[in-house]
């Protein structure tokens, strides 16, 4: 099956399309690596024994997208292509409405002139903002986001509801992805974070390596059992993972298909420090600073949904996720360099 993976030199891109080949799968990849390298390819390769068909360019680019369809029998699409900086998207709205929203809309648009009526897409567990109840199903309240990032992956979810709408005969999956933390267990894939992390793993893995001198743990009063905030964890090759289960199990089945993909297990910042310690053979220092402003105590998802319908479950534990992390900022100090 031919699937074009936009964003496909990205983190999650990069690792999906890794088990898209071993599971017989041929990734398309399109992306304009503005948040990537075209050293990604050279890995994929290497570990694979296969080079995947590239392409430099912009989802946005409508006679781009009409040129990749018309040189390919695509049967389905997965859509990672987005910016994804919370704090940047706050001050560059726009930027990222046009590039999440607006590309999605073309993205579909050249899909429906092509006859390509299936599409997995990288949703967020930020739809549903601030949770009532955890752990978080698929039916429960979203859209109460708190920046441009969340809520253009809002509006992408409502714009492909209305679209489903219209279109029945389409397979539509929405996939919320928790925290995807980890790395290629062969240390040669990873994440490669421009500027100072956003995200706690990649800045904790700097701090043990020695880019950064301490990391900054953002509240300790949460009313969770050590103060700090709980996320759920989830490995990035068990995320690859559930795009594939995703596309074989509903991806040619007329539908608004829409899952969790996380463990169901809730881990602290804390708690996250303790266990990179272990895998890197020392602590990793921090301080305790004032909470980040939007932040949320706590969050982790229901995954029966996917278990049931993608027969798919996590699988990979904490130990794994910091240790493939370890494995790979150790072996890349400087990331893709
Ligand atoms: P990433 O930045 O590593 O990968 C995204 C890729 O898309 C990059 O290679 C970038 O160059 C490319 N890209 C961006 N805009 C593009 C455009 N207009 N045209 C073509 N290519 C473009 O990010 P990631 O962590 O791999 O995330 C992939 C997707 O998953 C994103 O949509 C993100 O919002 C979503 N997501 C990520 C997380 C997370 O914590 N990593 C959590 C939830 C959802
Ligand atoms: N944290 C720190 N110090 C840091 C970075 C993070 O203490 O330097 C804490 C945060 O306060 C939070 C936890 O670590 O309690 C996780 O923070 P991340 O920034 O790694 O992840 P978030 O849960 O805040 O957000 C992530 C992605 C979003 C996505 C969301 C989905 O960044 O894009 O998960 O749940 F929408």
């Amino acid at each position: 099956m031919k699937v074009l993976v936009t964003g496909g030199m990205g983190y999650i891109g990069s690792h999906t399309c890794v088990q898209m080949i071993k599971a017989n799968m041929e990734p398309i990849i399109i992306d304009n690596l503005c948040n990537s390298k075209l050293m990604v390819l050279d890995r994929i390769e290497a570990l694979t024994g296969v080079r995947p068909t590239f392409y430099q360019g912009d989802v946005r680019d409508e006679a781009f997208l009409d040129k990749v369809f018309s040189e390919h029998d695509i049967q389905a699409v997965i859509h990672f292509a987005g910016l994804k900086a919370v704090g940047e998207s706050v001050s560059k709205p726009l930027e990222y409405y046009d590039n999440n929203v607006n590309g999605s809309l073309v993205l579909v648009r050249a899909m429906r002139k092509a006859g390509v009526k299936s599409i997995v897409f990288s949703s967020s567990a930020t739809v549903y903002g601030d949770p009532e109840v955890v752990p978080i199903t698929e039916s429960s309240p979203v859209g109460a986001t708190t920046n441009p990032y969340g809520r253009s992956k809002y509006m992408v979810e409502e714009c492909f509801s209305d679209f489903y709408k219209a279109q029945p005969d389409w397979s539509i999956t929405l996939l919320r992805y928790f925290n995807p933390v980890g790395a290629h267990p062969s240390g040669t894939m990873g994440e490669d974070p421009q500027g100072i992390p956003n995200n706690l793993m990649p800045f904790i893995a700097q701090v043990a390596v020695g880019r950064r001198e301490k990391l900054s743990v953002f509240g300790d009063d949460y009313s969770t059992p050590d103060g700090t905030g709980v996320r759920d964890y989830i490995h990035v090759m068990d995320l690859a993972d559930g795009h594939i289960a995703a596309l074989n199990a509903v991806g040619q089945k007329e539908g608004l298909h829409i899952y969790n993909l996380g463990t169901g297990n809730g881990s602290s910042v804390l708690e996250m420090v303790e266990a990179f310690g272990e895998a890197c053979g020392k602590p990793v220092s921090y301080e305790i600073c004032p909470r980040r402003p939007g932040d949320i105590a706590e969050c982790w998802a229901s995954t029966a949904k996917a278990e049931k319908d993608l027969g798919w479950k996590a699988t990979r534990t904490i130990a794994e996720m910091t240790a493939d992390t370890w494995n790979w900022q150790s072996k890349n100090p400087e990331g893709y360099k």
